[in-house]
């Protein structure tokens, strides 16, 4: 058999730890796979001394995570630190710099930096790989980039939040609120002591933007994406949704058409009759459409050591292979610049809602500033005051231009009437 493919790894946590034990667990299976071992030979982290479950004494223990990208054995440097710069970041580009193929679960860091490393690798003949950035063990990025290489792909969407839809799936299944769930999470570790990167859905954003280049051959525009999270959602939405026959989901959607790139991670109305309605729980679940192939879904453990480890130590076997392209499916340099599209032209159907005081005249309010920006209501139903007097009133309109709800709810902001900021969610078409 051929010279191993050696590692340095840097950071030893949830995932790092995995990729160790995995690589233990089937080393025999990845060599016969990748026709050479894949072996771990130098490691880095904060803490030394730490117990992670795996022995770390047979590697090289190297203090200065940035010392990893010079080790004298290592052929490919693995990043499991994370954070969009830092640490991780010097690394990386330290890494492709000193001639050392990399590999990361980043995707903060791809989603801000993916281009300049990107180029990085490419002019210097080397790997740069991050199938564990999007969808954790899920293959999606080798589904886009290599699987449907030949479609051209009109949307991908999907669930790409792990946390956000666990909680919106146990909000569901229990009927409790959002705040009430959230410290469930919290204390069973499926959220993060600052939640806020997936409650506020920047993380699905970062993982939809990696998505969007890959699908669209467009350069990553992360600070495109428009976003909104799901604090605010109300045990009372998702009962509603579901009296309509819709599930809700955080959605991160993105499509290339002439207007420019569209790229928004917001909670959605999802139907039923989609698959997406149907991923519950902490799983991950993506679409894209192509329009040879048609419509293809990936689904599956978006995070977890386990997952992330699999899809890291996928990308390795790649390398060992000496089978990669460029990281986003076409060179660097070939990736198109689009304009962000404007969202107020996009057409669809909406679930607003209000919560409003309960006297006389609101409803007549909803209603007429929805006439006058030209929003056609489908539905509107009202529901009984609550705890602190306020009504609940949902209206789900008729397909028509976002602008127009957009105009509706500016003209409603400030109203006297309303006791809390409107809920807008979009229904999946
Ligand atoms: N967890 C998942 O399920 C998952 C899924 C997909 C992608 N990812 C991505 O994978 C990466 C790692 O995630 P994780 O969950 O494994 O994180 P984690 O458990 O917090 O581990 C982070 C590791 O990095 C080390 N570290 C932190 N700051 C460092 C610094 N300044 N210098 C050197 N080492 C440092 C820590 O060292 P000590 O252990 O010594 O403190 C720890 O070993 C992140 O980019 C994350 O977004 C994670």
């Amino acid at each position: 058999m051929t010279e191993p493919l050696r590692i340095a790894l840097a950071g030893l946590g949830t995932v790092g730890a995995g990729v160790i034990r995995l690589i233990d667990a089937n080393g025999e299976l990845i060599a016969r796979r990748a026709g050479r071992p894949i072996e771990v030979v130098a490691v880095s982290a904060r803490d030394r001394a730490k117990d992670r479950g795996v022995d770390i004494t047979r590697f090289d223990w190297v203090d200065d995570t940035a010392e990893l990208a010079r080790h004298p054995r290592a052929d490919v440097v693995v990043e499991l630190v994370g954070g969009s710069d830092g640490p991780a970041l010097a690394l990386a580009r330290a890494s492709l710099a000193g001639g050392k193929s990399f590999v990361t679960a980043n995707k903060a860091m791809i989603a801000h930096h993916g281009l300049e490393l990107a180029n990085a690798a490419e002019t210097a003949g080397l790997a740069l790989k991050f199938e564990a950035a999007v969808a954790g063990g899920v293959p999606v990025i080798k589904g886009l980039r290599e699987g449907a290489a030949a479609n051209e792909i009109a949307r991908v969407y999907g669930i790409l939040n792990g946390t956000c839809n666990f909680i919106l799936s146990k909000m569901e299944a229990e009927g409790r609120d959002f705040a009430d769930i959230l410290a469930e999470a919290q204390r069973l570790g499926y959220a993060e002591a600052d939640p806020s990167f997936d409650i506020d859905g920047v993380d699905a954003a970062h993982k939809l933007s990696i998505l969007a280049s890959l699908a669209f051959g467009t350069q990553p525009a992360f600070e495109q994406v428009a976003i909104a999270g799901v604090r605010h959602i109300l045990a009372a939405d998702i009962a509603e949704a579901a009296a309509l026959g819709y599930r809700v989901r955080l959605l991160g959607l993105s499509e290339a058409n002439g207007h420019g790139l569209f790229q928004r991670v917001h909670p959605h109305l999802v139907p039923l009759s989609h698959p997406l309605a149907h991923v519950t729980g902490s799983t991950n679940a993506v679409v894209a459409e192509g329009n040879f192939v048609g419509r293809l879904l990936f689904q599956g453990a978006g995070a977890g050591d386990g997952p992330t480890a699999s899809a890291v130590v996928a990308d390795l076997i790649d390398i060992a292979r000496g089978e990669f392209g460029p990281p986003y499916a076409m060179p660097a340099a070939a990736l198109a610049q689009p304009g962000a599209a404007d969202t107020g032209e996009r057409i669809g159907r909406a679930y607003v809602r209000f919560t409003v005081a309960d006297k006389v005249g609101v409803l007549a309010e909803i209603a007429a500033a929805m006439r006058d920006a030209g929003v056609s209501i489908e539905s509107l139903m009202q529901r009984g005051a609550s705890a602190d007097g306020s009504v609940l009133v949902a209206i789900v309109t008729h397909e028509g231009p976002e602008r127009a709800v957009a105009q509706a709810l500016d003209k409603l902001r400030g109203s006297s009437s309303l006791t809390g900021e409107p809920m807008w969610m979009h229904i999946l078409g």
